[in-house]
């Protein structure tokens, strides 16, 4: 059988250059090589309250994304996560597996849960059983995601072993792909934290969609550290976050990108930056704009077929060795 990816985001909020370069990007990349599926994950868009209206034009703009992006609908499969009910079936027998206790112990949910306050839903919490389920479903080899997945990973690791020993060898356990560089770039306006979809303050983050004054006003407006020196240098996180994203977008090599910087201020490194993203961004949008609603409902489509096939053979083979029968 071909190794085989499995990766998801979430149809909330817009998405940023976060998440292109700790996921996206290398989903792009590694899809030649393996067999790949890449999946808008609206069902955990719900664990927390979204509006109906804004969710479904977000589902269908987080696939032109991938499309933009250099996903290759003739190479990976592409598709929508409510499209295939499997995730949710196989969702509900993990969550017959995994403990509350392992549950709880997720620092998005208790950063999340926390956000939410009252009110906080039971779906939240076993947000982790239905991520397992996309990733378990397709015997997943590898799982290109950004840092704060890792934990995830792990629980998924965890559940699909438990299942494995309990009622025999079913899934293939994941590895995680987080890649060195990019797998965390920070707020612009808060080095501290990840840049983040759901942050109030919207100068944090460059979402994949900013036009070119938005980009450089955010840049302009960026936090940077105390000193002048431009280097990589863990103590100066701001600087760092900011000689990152140059490294990545031009795929110069670090040593390359300090050399360059070197005598410079960082008024000339934010307004490079902000050239540089411009330039990433502007074919990015053409190609978004390009696809037309026709061909992303065929990729669709094709994609929820092609995803179903796999996905219904593991979950008869689940419910066999669980003794789930009926009629
Ligand atoms: P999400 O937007 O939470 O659905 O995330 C989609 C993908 O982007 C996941 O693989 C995340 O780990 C990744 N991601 C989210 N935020 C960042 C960030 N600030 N830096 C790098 N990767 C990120
Ligand atoms: N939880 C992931 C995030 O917020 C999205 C996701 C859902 C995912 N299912 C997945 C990522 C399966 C990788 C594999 O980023």
């Amino acid at each position: 059988m071909p190794k085989r990816i499995f990766s998801g985001a979430q149809p909330t909020g817009n998405l940023h250059i976060g998440n292109y370069l700790g996921a996206l990007r290398n989903w792009v990349a590694l899809q030649q090589e393996y067999e790949s599926l890449y999946c808008v994950v609206n069902l955990h868009a719900v664990t927390v309250p979204q509006d109906p209206k804004a969710l479904a034009a977000k589902t269908l703009e987080v696939a032109r994304v991938y499309l933009a992006a250099g996903i290759d609908p003739k190479v990976s499969t592409i598709f929508v996560q409510s499209d295939v009910p499997e995730h949710a079936e196989l969702a509900w027998i993990l969550n017959c597996v995994v403990r509350i206790s392992e549950l709880e112990r997720m620092t998005q949910f208790k950063d999340k849960a926390r956000k939410q306050r009252e009110n906080v839903l039971a779906g939240l919490l076993t947000y982790p059983a239905l991520m397992a389920a996309d990733i378990l479903l397709y015997q997943t080899d590898l799982v290109p995601v950004g840092h704060d997945q890792k934990q995830h990973l792990e629980i998924t690791r965890d559940i699909a072993e438990r299942f494995n020993r309990d009622f025999g060898e079913t899934f293939r356990v994941p590895d995680a792909f987080i890649p060195k560089v990019g797998a965390k770039i920070m707020a612009l306006d808060d080095a501290s934290k990840k840049m983040s979809k759901s942050d109030e303050n919207i100068n944090g983050s460059i979402t994949l969609v900013d036009d070119a004054d938005t980009i450089r006003r955010k840049f302009k407006r960026a936090v940077t550290d105390s000193g002048t020196e431009i280097r990589f240098d863990e103590a100066r996180p701001a600087i760092t976050n900011m000689l990152s994203i140059f490294h990545l977008l031009t795929g110069k090599e670090p040593s390359e990108v300090e050399a360059h910087f070197e005598g410079k201020g960082y008024a000339q490194l934010k307004s490079e930056l902000a050239d540089v993203t411009i330039e990433f961004l502007r074919p990015f949008q053409e190609r978004m704009r390009a696809i037309s609603d026709e061909e992303l409902g065929r990729i669709l489509s094709d994609g929820r077929d092609k995803a179903r096939e796999i996905a219904r053979a593991t979950m008869r083979e689940v419910k066999e060795r669980m003794g789930i029968v009926g009629a």
